[in-house]
């Protein structure tokens, strides 16, 4: 058996950040999920191979239930000794503005991309999880997620209940040794935040500065290892000490 990790959203950013931490820490084989930049995935499987890890890159829309499941059954039809036993479900978008002005596109595109992602990927694996008797399923929820964040109802939603179904999904598979635990950042620098004003932003993180990507990666990578055998249900803020 070929053990693998699968990491949604993984050509940039906090995703990218895990591909590389899990290639330098572990000896799974990556399968670096991406949208649509096929080229910042292409420059991730070529650093994460840089480090010695072997990878594939599967395109795939995690919102698009069809689509997912006939990649992810072509992969494991061409790829039957290959078993997946870390899933990071990090693919995730915010569309921001006052609830009062929200569109539904943008309440529903939220929504979907973090939960139907988080159902999409993690059901097509779970029973091969289950039947393995090991796992470990790790969710990028946001602070927002856990203290609700004014200007992102939709975001705030997604997440929550992101974090919800990670501790409810944790109950039922703990007797087979599969970890369900979420992660919660708060600003961290990537893409998704470089339009935010960081220096006024800034002053109200305790620590005084964003969180870095490879910050987050390091507690995902301890999470997806076997020494946080005993951490279940959890979600774990990561925010410089803004929220807790
Ligand atoms: P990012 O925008 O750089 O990365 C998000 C990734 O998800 C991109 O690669 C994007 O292509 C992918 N993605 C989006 N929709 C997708 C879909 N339908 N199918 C497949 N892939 C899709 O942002 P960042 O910051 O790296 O975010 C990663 C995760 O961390 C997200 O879930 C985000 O909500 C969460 N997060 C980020 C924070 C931050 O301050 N940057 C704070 C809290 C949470």
């Amino acid at each position: 058996m070929k053990k693998c990790a699968i990491i949604t959203g993984g050509s940039r950013g906090i995703g990218k950040a895990i591909c590389l931490k899990l290639a330098s820490e572990t000896n799974y084989h990556l399968l670096i999920n991406y949208q649509s930049n096929k080229e910042a995935a292409q420059q991730t499987l070529q650093e994460v191979e840089a480090l010695g890890a072997t990878a594939e890159l599967l395109p795939f829309d995690v919102t698009d239930k069809e689509q997912t499941q006939e990649v992810l059954t072509l992969w494991q039809e061409a790829h039957k000794e290959y078993l997946v036993e870390v899933i990071v479900n990090n693919a995730g978008i915010t569309r921001d503005g006052l609830f009062m002005w929200m569109s539904y596109e943008d309440w529903d595109k939220v929504l979907r991309t973090t939960l139907d992602g988080f159902y999409n990927v993690t059901h097509f694996f779970i029973q091969k999880m289950l039947r393995n008797r090991y796992g470990r399923i790790i969710n990028i929820a946001s602070v927002s997620g856990v203290k609700g964040t004014s200007g992102q109802a939709n975001y705030s939603a997604a997440k929550g209940a992101l974090v919800a179904t990670t501790k409810a999904l944790a109950q039922e598979v703990a007797k087979r040794n599969v970890t369900v635990n979420a992660v919660a950042p708060g600003f961290i620098q990537t893409d998704m935040t470089a339009s935010l004003n960081e220096e006024e932003l800034t002053k109200m993180i305790p620590l005084g500065r964003f969180g870095k990507a490879e910050e987050v990666a390091d507690l995902v990578a301890f999470l997806a290892s076997s020494r946080a055998g005993y951490i279940t249900g959890e979600v774990i803020n990561i925010n410089g000490g803004i929220y807790s």
